[in-house]
């Protein structure tokens, strides 16, 4: 019933196009207008809001509904009853692992978590107080220049190998960083432990006391790991899709989806949450607070979402988490934490944010979580980052598979000047 259904596009001098609809197995139809070049027109669409840049089978986002699956798995099971590493898997290879496939994924993973002792030397070169998503870039980026005997990107084994070694080595870069910029000596990867327990311990451990990661803690940053694994084609996937469309190096490519990610309307939102908590300072100033979003002095950091127009669904699970780990630590009372409950339920109630669908997103929670885990704040796209490189690297990896894979190039609506002639510097 849905085969060769057409839309006919009517131009105003009497030409006219037909132009294929084109169906996935779920959420919105698209209207293919890769025929338009026979007009000599394009399409007009900047920042992509309706514009579907590829085909993919990783993951699904129903923003009206609140959904998101990774292959067809709905988020809110994965951070119930699966663990990173699994999910990991999951992306990349498009099923769950079986036990055998799972040991050996998490074995090898937990093999290459070292870094060439080279790279180490790549901190000294910035400024301690260098932000830590400016090392990140630098130093993932750099991973470009290592493994040369592997970078064949038409290879698939190739590939697996380039994925298992980011999946590996970006934890391991993260908890350096933070270790370079608070001055502490980096600790070598324990591969004993989980890939989160290992990050934990990298994060936190000094070689001189002993380290026993806290279960319910770990399980709080796996959830954080699986709910930000993957998001469809976001600003920085799609980065890492267009660089890596011209055939570049994956360490590169990565290295510049942790460049997208660093903005505060992308990954940096969780950053910008605490921040505006800290500037708010009291539940009592939390009113007028509000008074100046809806006056648009300033926006709810944690609010809203391209393509949410419902409540997040990472949103509810991180917000549970939230509360399991405030309790544990017994920081229910945390100030930070009460006026973050109290913007939340204004928000829900007012109509500026109900008439605009403007829920809280992600990162409202996750900032609070992260804190309360001991990570300071210009850590939290960090962590981000290394949860989103199993996302960045399985949507690479199908890019480059894909049969209809070309160089990403958009078009564009010139504005400048007509063509004019060059004046002598001594005329101007
Ligand atoms: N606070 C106040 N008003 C907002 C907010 C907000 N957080 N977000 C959107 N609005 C308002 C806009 O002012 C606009 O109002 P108008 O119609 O009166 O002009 C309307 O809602 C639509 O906003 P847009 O900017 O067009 O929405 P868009 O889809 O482009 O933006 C975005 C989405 C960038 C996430 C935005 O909601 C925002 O800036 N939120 C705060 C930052 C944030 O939390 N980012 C995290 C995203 S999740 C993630 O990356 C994991």
């Amino acid at each position: 019933m849905k085969e060769n259904r057409v839309a006919t596009l009517m131009m105003d001098d009497g030409r006219s196009i037909e132009l294929p609809i084109m169906s996935g197995t779920m959420g919105s139809d698209v209207i293919d207008i890769r025929g338009l070049g026979t007009l000599g027109m394009f399409t007009y669409d900047p920042a992509f809001v309706s514009t579907a840049s590829c085909s993919s089978s990783i993951t699904f986002i129903d923003g009206e509904a609140g959904l998101l699956y990774y292959r067809g798995y709905p988020i809110e099971q994965l951070a119930e009853k699966s663990d990173f590493l699994e999910v990991c898997f999951l992306l990349l290879h498009g099923e769950l692992p079986n036990a055998k496939q799972k040991s050996e994924f998490s074995g090898k993973v937990m093999k290459h978590t070292m870094v060439h002792d080279q790279l180490a030397r790549f901190f000294n070169g910035f400024r301690r107080d260098a932000h830590p998503m400016a090392v990140m870039v630098g130093v993932v980026g750099a991973l470009s220049a290592f493994y040369h005997d592997s970078l064949d990107i038409n290879s698939p084994e190739n590939r697996e190998i380039s994925a298992l070694r980011l999946l590996s080595k970006v934890p391991t870069i993260a908890a350096m960083t933070y270790k370079y910029y608070t001055g502490f000596p980096f600790m070598f990867p324990k591969n004993e432990f989980s890939y989160v327990e290992n990050f934990m311990y990298m994060m936190f451990a000094t070689p001189a006391e002993d380290y026993v990661p806290n279960q319910k803690l770990v399980r709080a940053l796996e959830r954080i790991f699986i709910l930000h694994a993957d998001h469809e084609q976001n600003a920085s996937t799609s980065t890492v899709r267009l660089a890596g469309s011209s055939g570049a190096n994956p360490f590169a490519c990565v290295s510049s989806g942790i460049a997208a990610l660093w903005g505060p309307a992308h990954g940096g939102a969780n950053e910008a949450v605490l921040k505006m908590l800290e500037e708010i300072g009291d539940v009592s100033r939390v009113a007028d607070f509000m008074d100046g979003v809806k006056d648009k002095k300033f926006r709810l950091m944690g609010f809203g979402h391209r393509v949410y127009k419902n409540m997040d669904p990472r949103a509810k699970v991180m917000r549970a988490t939230c509360y399991e780990v405030l309790e544990e630590l017994k920081l229910e009372k945390d100030p930070l934490f009460l006026m973050a409950l109290e913007l939340e339920q204004i928000a829900l109630r007012d109509e500026y944010f109900i008439e605009r669908k403007l829920y809280p997103n992600v990162d409202f929670y996750s900032g609070i979580v992260l804190r309360a885990l001991g990570i300071p704040s210009n850590m939290f796209t960090v962590i981000f980052a290394v949860a989103r490189t199993i996302g960045w690297v399985s949507q690479w990896n199908e890019m480059i598979s894909d049969s209809e894979r070309k160089i990403a190039r958009p078009r564009q609506l010139y504005k400048g000047a007509t063509q004019r002639n060059f004046v002598p510097l001594a005329n101007r």
